[in-house]
């Protein structure tokens, strides 16, 4: 593998996806800025071009909502042929919604971990004194507007939030919502990229019902608590804010700022986390349904998450190694799967290996649980994600997910994150 061929080419995807302003997660299937995609891209030109690595940071933030929520899409540039469009949401009908469109959910907060790893690099700490004020507001807005039990782990109110959209996680709590009268709607998603490769309409229906019902009651958190047919302590989203929590808690101690809130949140969190998701019997961690009042027993690579957060214990990160990362029915390749970590097991029914997050390999997930298992000093593992994945890139280009058989890959093509994340590893490799 040539590195500095593949970083040249990864610079190129993310010069030719910027708008100058913001960059398009996928040229073509996602043509404005997106929530989590924006914070990985930042990650990824901040070891070309930080200061625009900066603003990509500074206009995600111009869509921050007046309560603090941070939406997951921002549309500074409309029209285009993606659905939902600014019309469709009607965000308008909030006396909090900001003046540029957005969407009116929001998505994992990754922000903070990623400013913080910028920081540890090439030190930004007037941006950081410029930003900080946001970040805690959007994470109080996470404390407070999406704490549906009190318990200090939020939830979400549609899968999009979580960012694995049509995971099968969400099956059982996608059936059982029966959409009534869904509004006429065409699909955006199918014109650029195979259905096959795309949500099945079943899950489609729901995810635009959903908005209908957040349109409705115009997007008045505490009604969306109340009212959303879809309403679930995710372990991936819990993780992320967890760890976000924790680089908050540092940046805010750079700046002498006081940390008891992010303090109480962090602790919060700790003492329910297990007791919310750990699963005894399977050794796994498992998404707990609110309005089922029930664990969603799905196996899905997001029982690693939590490495991400520095949460399981000792013996629980032995187990979920050995009982599922090295276990051949679930998530080590064997004859028919070479790459890992496919993001749901194969042993499940639900599994398929080229539908979206119904199973393939995606280098966002990758990078999140390399992140987590260097962290608990699983070095082997760790190496074998990263590994796996640059080799994706280098022989399939910067897809935004990936046939785990063959490495074929799927979805949109020059694909942002991928191509930020593959700077990101190899760039450390050469600093
Ligand atoms: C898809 C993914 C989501 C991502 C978005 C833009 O909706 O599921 O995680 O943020 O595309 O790339």
């Amino acid at each position: 593998m040539d590195i500095s061929d593949l970083i040249l080419r990864a610079q190129n995807v993310l010069r030719s996806n910027d708008t100058g302003v913001f960059t398009k997660p996928g040229p073509r299937q996602y043509p404005h800025q997106w929530n989590w995609d924006s914070a990985i891209i930042a990650l990824g030109l901040s070891h070309f071009d930080l200061p625009r690595a900066l603003t990509e940071i500074r206009s995600l933030l111009r869509g921050q909502w007046g309560d603090g929520m941070i939406p997951h899409v921002v549309y500074h540039q409309s029209p285009s042929d993606y659905f939902p469009s600014p019309a469709f949401w009607q965000i308008e009908t909030n006396p909090n919604a900001p003046a540029v469109p957005t969407s009116g959910i929001t998505q994992p907060p990754v922000l903070a971990t990623i400013i913080r790893k910028i920081h540890s690099r090439s030190p930004i700490l007037n941006f950081i004194r410029e930003t900080y004020p946001a970040l805690l507001r959007w994470h109080r807005w996470l404390h407070t507007a999406r704490d549906a039990d009190g318990s200090g782990l939020v939830c979400i109110i549609h899968p999009w939030e979580s960012g694995t959209d049509d995971s099968p996680r969400w099956l059982s709590a996608m059936s059982a919502i029966a959409p009534p009268d869904v509004p006429p709607f065409q699909r955006g998603d199918t014109i650029h990229v195979s259905a096959s490769e795309r949500p099945h309409s079943a899950d489609y229906v729901r995810f635009i019902h959903l908005i209908d019902v957040f349109r409705r009651n115009r997007y008045d958190p505490a009604a969306l608590l109340s009212r959303s047919p879809f309403l679930v302590q995710d372990v991936l989203f819990n993780s992320i804010l967890y760890r976000a929590n924790e680089d908050l808690r540092a940046l805010a101690l750079e700046l002498g700022e006081p940390t008891g809130e992010i303090d109480g949140w962090l602790d919060k969190m700790r003492a329910r986390f297990d007791a919310r998701f750990w699963d005894e019997t399977h050794g796994s961690y498992f998404d707990f349904d609110l309005r089922a009042d029930k664990p969603i027993l799905v196996n899905t690579a997001m029982t690693f998450a939590p490495f991400f957060a520095g949460l399981p214990d000792p013996t629980k990160a032995r187990r979920l190694i050995a009982e599922h990362w090295q276990n051949p029915r679930e998530y080590q390749p064997d004859k028919n799967i070479r790459y890992r970590v496919t993001t749901t097991s194969k042993a499940e029914s639900a599994w398929e290996p080229r539908r979206y997050w119904r199973g393939p390999v995606w280098i966002i997930f990758n990078w999140i649980l390399w992140d987590g298992l260097k962290r608990y000093g699983f070095d082997d593992p760790a190496e074998e994600l990263r590994r796996d994945s640059l080799e994706l890139v280098a022989r399939s280009g910067f897809r935004e997910y990936y046939d785990p058989r063959d490495g074929s890959g799927c979805g949109s093509t020059d694909f942002s994150w991928s191509a930020a994340l593959t700077i990101e590893w190899l760039a450390g490799d050469r600093e």
